[in-house]
Parts: C-alpha cells; structure tokens; sequence
C-alpha cells in the first residue's frame, strides 16, 4: 500500500487508515474483539500503518483493545499511531471539553498505560475548546513533544478560523474532519486552508458510517445508533440507496466496488492525506484498500458528487 508524507511531518502514512471508533459501544453496541483483533493483524499485513483511536471511545476501552492486541502481537512499531483528548469524563459517566494544561498532561499518561507504549505518534485535540486559551493548550503540548512522549499534534472537528487561532501558538500536523459523499461542508474554506499551509487531511467517517458502502438496502434496520441519523431512514434514506445503485455501473468500470469508489473519490480530493475507515472485521479493511491505488478521473469525480449531492437533499 502506498505510503504519503502527513503534512509537514516526518510520518509517513498509508493513505487508508484503520478506525477504531467501533469499539465505542454506546453508538455501535458490543463489537466482538476477537475478529477486530483479527483485522488489527490483517491491516498490519496490507501494509495498513496508521490507526486512529481516542480516550473518549468507549470511555478508554478501544485504547485498552489496541494496546492488548500491540502487545499480544507486537504490533506497536508497525503503525503511526493516532490518539485524541479532549473529553474528560467523570465517574458518574458526566463528559467535559477540557483543554487545560493538566487535564492535557493526565490524558497523555492515561493514554500511554492504556496504549502500553512510550509514545504517541499523533495526538490530537478532538474538538474546539472555547473555554481555554489556545497558549495554554500550546504549553502542555509543546512540554509533551520536548519529552518525547507525542510527537506531532493534530486537531479535528476544527473550521477554519480555529485552525488559524492554534496555528499562531503551535504547529498543528494535521486535521482530522468529517468529510464523504453525503458531507462535503469542508471543501470552502478548511481543505484549502489545509492545502496552503502542508497540514494534513485524514478525513473520518469516509463511508458516512457505512452508508455509502452500497451494502444496505431498504429493508435494512439499524440496532445502533444509526436508527437515529435522518439519512438512515425514510425517503432520504432511498434515495441516496437508489444513487448508489445507479454509481454501480461506473464502480464496476474502474473495477472497484461501490464502497472502494466512495473512498476513492475522498482520496482524490488534492488536500487529503488519507482516509479513516470504521473497522468491525477484517472483511472491512480488506475490502477497501485497493481503493488507494490510484485517484479518480475528474470527470467521474464530479459525476459521483453529483448523483450524491441530488438524492442527499
Ligand atoms: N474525530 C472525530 O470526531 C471522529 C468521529 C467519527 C469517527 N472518527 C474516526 O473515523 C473512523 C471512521 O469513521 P466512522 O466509523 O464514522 O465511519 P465509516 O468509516 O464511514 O463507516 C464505518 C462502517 O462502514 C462499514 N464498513 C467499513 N468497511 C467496509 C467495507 N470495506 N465494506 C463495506 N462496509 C464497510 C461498517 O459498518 P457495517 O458493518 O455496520 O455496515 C463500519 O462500521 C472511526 O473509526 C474513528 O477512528 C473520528
């Protein structure tokens, strides 16, 4: 699998990244660990290097998973490995936005036990704290990477002018934002601010939670907490199943499924770095990595948006 630069950074990562979001199972239910362990080890042998994981999914138990199965399998040195904080959650379950300088410095140690490495390779603010000042946040970071214990800092969930306020006080490696199909609100203003300046695009949700898979057909019910997601249901739900069988055509021309084509037009976009797939089983991520091999034709590019960009309204 082809691997990039990460923005400004000296990783380089495969362009399709492993998601650990699923062990989360207050939105995805109880995913059993044994075929995610599974898919950990195949991602490693596809030449999949880069996991992206979080303190807030499953309120530390995908960071306690993946760690297991590093050890288990030694599979630690294999991956640029990607962490986010942000949340602190309290012992009744209650969750906080904390930014500040020690929150910062507890979440890192925790993450780092939890993960049983010394070091993480790309730690990430997960959202916009509005409530703490950007050279506060900075000090704790800049003190962690002079201790060796991160090594770049990325931000997601983050617009513009955010990027722009933390950009004065740190370098900031990467951002990490929704963008697929069905969501496309980044392309104004955060992927050519991203492209200007060399920070990297690792896009999340590039399957909008499995829907652009091509998988799923008017029968189908959700027991997670997709059954709340007004795509996920109804009219728009059709309509966007009904696009997608009428992409299977080009799909199929380019000799990809219809799921390897949405990540395909993700990875075309020139500010993206790589794509972050939700993985339940090695099924998933051998599935989809010959999406990366080579980028869409422009014009089937705008062609696949707009098919999308109709049923979606
Ligand atoms: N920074 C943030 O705020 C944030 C937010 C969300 C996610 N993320 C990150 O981004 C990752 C991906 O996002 P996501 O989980 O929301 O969405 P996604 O990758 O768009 O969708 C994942 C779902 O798609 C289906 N799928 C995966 N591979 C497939 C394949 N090869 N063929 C067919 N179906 C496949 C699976 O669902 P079924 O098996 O149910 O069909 C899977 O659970 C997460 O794991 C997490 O690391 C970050």
């Amino acid at each position: 699998m082809q691997t990039v630069q990460l923005g400004a950074t000296d990783l380089n990562v495969s362009r399709i990244a492993f998601g650990c979001w699923q062990l989360s199972p207050a939105f995805w239910g109880d995913i059993p660990l044994s075929p995610w362990e599974e898919a950990v080890r195949a991602a490693a042998d596809l030449g999949v290097n880069f996991i992206d994981t979080a303190d807030a999914y499953g309120n530390g138990y995908a960071e306690t998973a993946l760690g297991e199965v590093f050890q288990r399998h030694r599979l630690r040195d294999r991956f640029v490995l990607a962490t986010k904080f942000y949340w602190r959650i309290e012992a009744n379950g209650e969750r906080f936005p904390d930014t500040t300088y020690a929150y910062i410095r507890r979440a890192c140690e925790a993450s780092l036990k939890r993960l049983r490495t010394d070091r993480i390779d790309l730690y990430q603010i997960h959202a916009f704290d509005p409530l703490t000042r950007p050279d506060e946040v900075a000090c704790a970071l800049t003190e962690l990477r002079r201790e060796g214990k991160i090594r770049w800092v990325g931000v997601s969930n983050l617009n513009a002018e955010q990027m722009r306020m933390y950009g004065r006080h740190f370098d900031i490696a990467c951002l990490q934002p929704p963008y697929s199909l069905l969501n496309r609100k980044i392309e104004a203003d955060e992927l050519p601010y991203c492209l200007s300046r060399r920070i990297g695009v690792i896009a999340y949700s590039p399957l909008f939670r499995g829907l652009l898979a091509g998988r799923y057909d008017r029968s189908t019910t959700f027991s997670d907490r997709r059954a709340e997601l007004p795509e996920f249901t109804g009219e728009r739900f059709g309509r966007i199943l009904d696009a997608l069988d009428r992409l299977r055509p080009l799909a199929a021309g380019h000799g990809l499924t219809v799921a390897q084509l949405a990540i395909r037009w993700v990875l075309t976009h020139p500010a993206l770095t790589a794509a972050i797939v939700g993985v339940k089983q090695r099924e998933h991520i051998e599935g989809i990595v010959a999406a990366a091999d080579a980028p869409l034709p422009h014009d089937d590019w705008h062609r696949v948006a707009r098919e999308l960009d109709a049923a979606a309204r």
